[in-house]
């Protein structure tokens, strides 16, 4: 039994109709699912309400007089939901009655484990295991965690869950090969990532169907491809230690479809959550029949994020003495995070110092930031930097790695003052 888990267990099981209230993201939109389907088949009156944060520009919103169960969000906002479940992974403020985080139980919440997989404990002691532990994993997926820890295994170690050895690429269920190739940038191979000949070139001479996608291969061809892929690397310089890894298939979800792999499934959710349908993604996990109409804004989200990264190159980063700032009035508030995330883990700007992202949003303004691990253990902690530095004209929170704000209107400049100055002094510490 985890500790303090009854407690919410027994909570649950008392009030009638809750509303759970989820974050947007893959994780958040995972949490929700997870809660709904358990909630509903323990007898409940149950609605959803997914927000794409809470802080002073959703609190309306909130329909604070009904039971809420908060998901993916909620510990960092505590005198507001403290009288409310919480079932949430970011940096908490302090404990409350019937708050589950994984802070309290021993649990790293940006490394160890995420919302949808403490959404996943707790429906296992209501209901038991079931096929809610593939969304769990997808969740976890999102946040870019890799259950190692035993309580995070627990969804993994079901049969709706299969846990493979392989390249850590993306698209590994949908995408031709030479397009998945042509993609990889985490870690880019010089020669091969961006340049579509030469990954057709590279499938002809290893005898492999460019038509194919990587789970498509018979082992023996997968092998070979991974092989070929690491020799190439390698003699370019290229450190290859992150291109094979753990991910995981859904053997419940249809071949062929993000929905089979883990990781494609939660850019599927994200999709619909960034892009103004959260409750696409969610209908999507609960089995509904939302694909083609999910498929039409993963489409949308692809582009986006394209544009996105192309006008960070073009404008580039403001150099701060402790960041780098990408300023935006074009990038969507709710995918500048992941445009900051994935420019800085593709080495587009500089790898050494945190990105921060800021884009106009209602009358504020809209924070992102992100970090790598080298920087976390170099002391970054951009949760806490964020909240520093917005308190008092805005709200802020997250993960030491990948953390936001939403800052008033006229206090951008102060913001980053104080920021630069905290995250100097994390750095000297
Ligand atoms: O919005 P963005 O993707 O940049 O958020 C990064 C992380 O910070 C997310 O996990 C989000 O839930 C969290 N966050 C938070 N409090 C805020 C803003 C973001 O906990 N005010």
């Amino acid at each position: 039994m985890v500790s303090g888990i009854s407690i919410i267990s027994n909570r649950l099981k008392e009030i009638e109709a809750p509303v759970v209230v989820c974050h947007i993201d893959a994780d958040g939109l995972t949490s929700g699912a997870i809660m709904v389907k358990t909630l509903k088949q323990i007898g409940k009156d149950v609605e959803v309400l997914p927000i794409k944060q809470l802080d002073s520009s959703t609190k309306e919103m909130i329909p604070w007089d009904r039971d809420l169960v908060f998901v993916d969000l909620g510990s960092g906002q505590i005198d507001w939901t403290q009288d409310h479940v919480i079932i949430d992974h970011h940096i908490p403020i302090r404990e409350t009655k019937y708050q589950f985080n994984a802070h309290y139980i021993g649990l790293n919440g940006s490394r160890d484990i995420s919302a949808s997989g403490l959404s996943y404990l707790v429906s296992r002691d209501l209901i038991g295991d079931s096929e809610l532990a593939g969304p769990a994993v997808v969740g976890m997926m999102g946040d870019q965690m890799h259950p190692k820890k035993k309580l995070a295994r627990l969804a993994v170690n079901t049969k709706h869950v299969t846990a493979m050895k392989g390249l850590t690429y993306f698209g590994r269920e949908t995408r031709v090969l030479p397009v998945m190739l042509q993609y990889a940038s985490d870690p880019f191979i010089p020669g091969m990532s961006g340049e579509i000949d030469n990954c057709y070139e590279f499938l002809k001479k290893l005898n492999i169907d460019p038509k194919l996608s990587y789970h498509d291969l018979s082992e023996k061809l997968r092998s070979n491809l991974i092989e070929e892929l690491i020799k190439l690397a390698s003699s370019r310089g290229v450190a290859v230690h992150n291109m094979l890894g753990e991910y995981f298939i859904l053997p419940d979800w249809p071949k062929k479809t993000e929905m089979r792999d883990a990781s494609e499934f939660s850019t599927l959710l994200n999709a619909c959550g960034r892009h103004n349908n959260p409750k696409l993604g969610i209908d999507l996990i609960l089995g509904k029949n939302v694909y083609d109409e999910a498929k039409k804004l993963l489409r949308i989200h692809r582009s986006l994020l394209r544009r996105g990264l192309d006008e960070l190159e073009s404008t580039g980063v403001k150099d701060y003495q402790n960041f780098q700032l990408f300023t935006s009035e074009n990038i969507k508030p709710t995918i500048i995070g992941i445009v900051a995330g994935i420019a800085l883990s593709a080495r587009l700007v500089d790898p050494f110092k945190p990105i921060i992202a800021v884009s106009p949003d209602q009358d504020g303004w809209k924070i992102s930031g992100r970090g790598t691990l080298e920087l976390i253990e170099q002391g970054l902690n951009l949760s806490e930097a964020l909240k520093i530095a917005s308190k008092g004209i805005g709200d802020g929170g997250g993960h030491d790695i990948a953390a936001g704000a939403f800052i008033s209107s006229e206090h951008l400049d102060t913001f980053l003052k104080r920021l630069d100055q905290a995250l100097g002094q994390q750095r000297a510490l």
